[in-house]
């Protein structure tokens, strides 16, 4: 898959002790069901340990949370494009504010990612590098202010023209690139106002992964999608 259908939820899963062993693969099968019965594609990214039980359990979109820019061989403890891709990834982030890379390796990761079969969403902070991560030609670009994350105030709220702008900034250098924002997201209504400012989709943790009822809390993020 070289793009995931939008408008689209991803449930990044991050390493929260929620989704430690078989719990990611029933968060995963949570996000199934109700992607299965809304139509609304909801990605999922497990940490890369449960990776392939969650690609073996699951049709929805798999995406790893990280992949290195480094090639098949002698890459003890790294995780290749090829790595994901053989584990069942369908995509993977890229330069989560929890897992930064430098530039180089980033524009390499994403040459290696098509080579590989991934689709790739490359999270950024601001309008100049959500700009300068257009450029270096992934398929989404993610906008998420470091300070919103895992907080109680949304994106869509607290910062809207975050999104707006880097909307524009990436529509300028590619049309073809899709923005997605995240960050304090826990809402239908905060991803309905995430569309209305011209983001293709959230990407959201903590409001799925630590809510009380994980069911309800995504069947509210797709509510008016
Ligand atoms: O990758 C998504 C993430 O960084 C946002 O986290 O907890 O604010 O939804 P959260």
């Amino acid at each position: 898959m070289s793009k995931l259908r939008t408008p689209v939820v991803i449930v990044n899963f991050k390493a929260y002790a929620e989704v430690e062993g078989p719990q990611a693969v029933r968060l995963a099968d949570i996000c199934q069901e109700v992607s299965d019965a809304s139509g609304i594609t909801v990605g999922v990214c497990p940490p890369t340990t449960e990776l392939s039980a969650v690609a073996k359990a699951v049709t929805v979109p798999v995406l790893a949370q990280h992949v290195d820019a480094r090639s098949p061989g002698a890459a003890t403890g790294w995780v290749t494009p090829q790595l994901a891709a053989g584990a069942g990834a369908a995509g993977t982030l890229l330069n989560h504010s929890e897992h930064r890379m430098v530039l180089a390796d980033l524009a390499q990761a994403i040459q290696m990612c098509k080579g590989a079969g991934l689709a790739t969403v490359v999270c950024t902070d601001t309008e100049a590098t959500s700009a300068a991560a257009a450029a270096l030609d992934p398929d989404m670009v993610a906008v998420e202010p470091p300070e919103l994350i895992g907080g109680n105030i949304s994106v869509t709220e607290a910062k809207p023209e975050i999104v707006s702008d880097a909307v524009k900034a990436v529509r300028r250098v590619d049309e073809g690139i899709e923005v997605l924002c995240g960050a304090g997201v826990k809402t239908g209504k905060d991803v309905r106002k995430a569309v209305e400012l011209g983001a293709s989709g959230v990407l959201v943790a903590s409001g799925v992964v630590k809510a009380k009822d994980p069911k309800a809390a995504v069947e509210d993020l797709i509510k008016y999608l």
